[in-house]
């Protein structure tokens, strides 16, 4: 549980935590998040969350908040704050607070900022992980700029409760090709018949996943064979394997898709040590 939220400047109690109605994040779902997994305290893949922190700000022509430098020390202290020691940091920074029209506020106003951070139980993520998870699929009906981490997360949300009513933990969005694009809250792989390890490429339009990345850094160091190459449903169906990676689920095997058993429908050997291998990783990296 959250305990503590830094809010616009201060650390005021979760409860208590509030922005203004008027903020554009709230009225118009202008901003931006991140999600950084927490390791022993400490935050997972950071320099890759931050890269793309900024980039998405600058995509939105937000101003940056506060140096990366200064960032860091506010994440660090809602870890700290929050007592959690395994867990997730969430940033929202929205265009800020100003009278409801769709065109930036003239002159511009500061960003609102909101940290909030979490502890996760691993050893409970660690069971789900190793008796596999499932996922259905959704038709892609997201905007064009799924590049940026926009907090405009509707169709996810939509996307994430389908899965919950079909008994699945995540949702699988696939474009009108057929392809899988991304998950709601997650990128997506398979380990397809040949024995290759297959993910849409960035071209596409999906999230480019900071876990996505460093998996690929993983996988080239094991030497595995990988394509960043769009796969069908059928194809995913036909797999070895298929796992999902993100902040929030670090590398977790999927076992069925759409009710339709992955492989042997057990969690697979590569998943299985991809998922170790990155949180090795990633455990060593965190600052
Ligand atoms: N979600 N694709 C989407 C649509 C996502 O929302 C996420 C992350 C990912 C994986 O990105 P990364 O590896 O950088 O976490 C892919 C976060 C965890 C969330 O919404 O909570």
């Amino acid at each position: 549980m959250s305990r503590f939220a830094y809010v616009n400047g201060r650390f005021v109690r979760h409860g208590e935590a509030a922005v203004h109605i008027e903020d554009r994040g709230y009225q118009l779902a202008d901003g931006v998040y991140e999600v950084w997994a927490v390791f022993d305290g400490k935050l997972g893949d950071a320099a890759g969350h931050f890269a793309r922190l900024w980039r998405s700000l600058d995509e939105l022509r937000i101003a940056h908040p506060m140096s990366e430098k200064a960032l860091t020390v506010v994440l660090r202290e809602a870890i700290r704050r929050n007592r959690v020691r395994e867990g997730l940091v969430y940033l929202q920074i929205s265009r800020g607070v100003a009278p409801r029209d769709h065109a930036f506020p003239n002159p511009a106003v500061p960003p609102s900022v909101v940290i909030t951070a979490k502890s996760v139980d691993r050893a409970a993520a660690d069971a789900k992980a190793a008796k596999g998870q499932s996922v259905v699929t959704v038709p892609e009906n997201r905007w064009g700029r799924c590049d940026i981490k926009s907090i405009g997360l509707l169709p996810n949300a939509l996307a994430k409760q389908a899965a919950r009513e079909r008994g699945a933990i995540e949702a699988w969005f696939v474009d009108d090709l057929g392809l899988v694009t991304e998950g709601a809250s997650s990128n997506a792989w398979i380990v397809d018949a040949e024995g290759r390890l297959r993910t849409r490429d960035t071209q596409a339009n999906i999230l480019r996943g900071i876990t996505r990345s460093s998996l690929l850094s993983v996988i080239a160091e094991a030497g595995l064979p990988v394509a960043e190459q769009p796969f069908t449903v059928e194809e995913a169906k036909a797999a070895r394997e298929a796992f999902i990676t993100g902040a929030g689920s670090l590398v977790l095997p999927i076992v069925a898709i759409d009710g339709a058993p992955v492989g042997d429908g057990a969690p697979g050997p590569v998943a299985t040590r991809l998922r170790r291998l990155y949180i090795e990783r990633a455990k060593a990296t965190a600052i």
